[in-house]
């Protein structure tokens, strides 16, 4: 590795790849995976067979959708800000059911893609032509820090699709933390979690068959190559997830199969990898009952209920802000 002078950062992407393959072991976050092939994958990779993850949330939403608007709901209405909204084919039947209630709410939906919110927008008007609707383009914590002034009435914060496993059981706690100071009264956060399990189920969800997650791994190379003018060869790399039952971490990482150097010509920067050196790329907590009723003490959170399916496969709780 030669580094000449320090280079100036364009993006947040060239500032990690930088700082993440300057490291040792080498790391590139997750949420880089997200650019337009990335999104792309991230849908297919939700109609897998061994993807469980989203499917099994549905239905829980589903089946509990009475239950779960009762909590929500509140005499003078209420805001129902979602992080990480995505293409929200879950929230949607939530919203169904909350229309058919004709209960009085303002759909807020967070992400920090534009592109994200403009086409959830436009299907939210041609399948919810009724519901206000206020997308928030930020970060989760601009957006959350914006949104504590919201205390007219009761807010409901959604956090769906297991996100928070993208974080480490120290960072969940910090992000929590953040929900809860944004937390008034009565306010409620309702979060998606997979939970611990037969370890092969967990492990074949991030290895599945037809190689969209491999795929959606290997989009960072080419998202490098493309984005910072690199010359990595995604063919020299294999994709391997893996599982720990005990810590309930799932981790993928890209292998380099050979020595190799690669250029990143817009970080000035060349990249050497041993041998079957790796790129840690990301990490999917899962969780169970103990450690979430850790999480939430941590954070100041205080449960008001959960939801299952009959496998305890997933669960979706309800919490509130402690001592309030
Ligand atoms: C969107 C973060 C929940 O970790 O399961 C899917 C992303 N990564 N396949 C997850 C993902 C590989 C996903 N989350």
């Amino acid at each position: 590795m030669n580094e000449t002078k320090p280079p100036e950062f364009k993006t947040q992407f060239a500032e990690d790849v930088f700082k993440g393959l300057t490291s040792y072991p080498k790391k590139i976050s997750s949420k880089f995976f997200y650019d337009e092939k990335g999104d792309e994958l991230f849908q297919k990779i939700m109609e897998l067979p061994e993807y469980y993850l989203t499917g099994k949330e549905y239905d829980i939403l589903l089946q509990h959708r009475e239950e779960i608007g009762d909590a929500f709901s509140s005499f003078n209405g209420f805001d129902l800000i979602e992080l990480g909204a995505g293409d929200g084919k879950k929230t949607k039947v939530l919203l169904r059911h909350f229309e058919e209630k004709s209960y009085d709410y303002k759909y807020l939906p967070v992400d920090i893609s534009k592109n994200v919110l403009e086409q959830l927008s436009d299907s939210l008007l041609q399948e919810f032509p009724a519901l206000d609707v206020e997308p928030q383009q930020g970060t989760y914590a601009n957006v959350l820090t914006r949104l504590a002034d919201y205390r007219d009435r009761k807010k409901v914060i959604l956090f769906l699709g297991s996100n928070i496993g993208n974080l480490t059981p120290e960072e969940a706690v910090a992000f929590l933390k953040k929900i809860s100071s944004a937390m008034h009264e009565k306010d409620l956060f309702f979060m998606g979690v997979d939970q611990k399990k037969e370890p092969q189920v967990i492990l074949d969800a991030y290895n599945d068959s037809a190689g969209v997650t491999e795929a959606f791994n290997k989009n960072l190379l080419t998202r490098m190559n493309r984005e910072l003018e690199a010359d990595f060869d995604p063919e020299t790399f294999i994709h391997w997830p893996l599982y720990n039952p005990e810590t309930g971490v799932a981790k993928s990482y890209l292998v380099s199969t050979k020595e190799q150097t690669v250029q990143i010509n817009a970080l000035n920067l060349e990249v050497h990898f041993h041998k079957w050196e790796t790129i840690h790329t990301e990490v999917s907590q899962k969780y169970d009952d103990t450690s979430i009723a850790w999480l939430a003490e941590e954070a100041g959170l205080e449960m008001a209920g959960s939801w299952a399916d009959k496998d305890n496969c997933y669960k979706n709780y309800l919490f509130k802000r402690t001592g309030l």
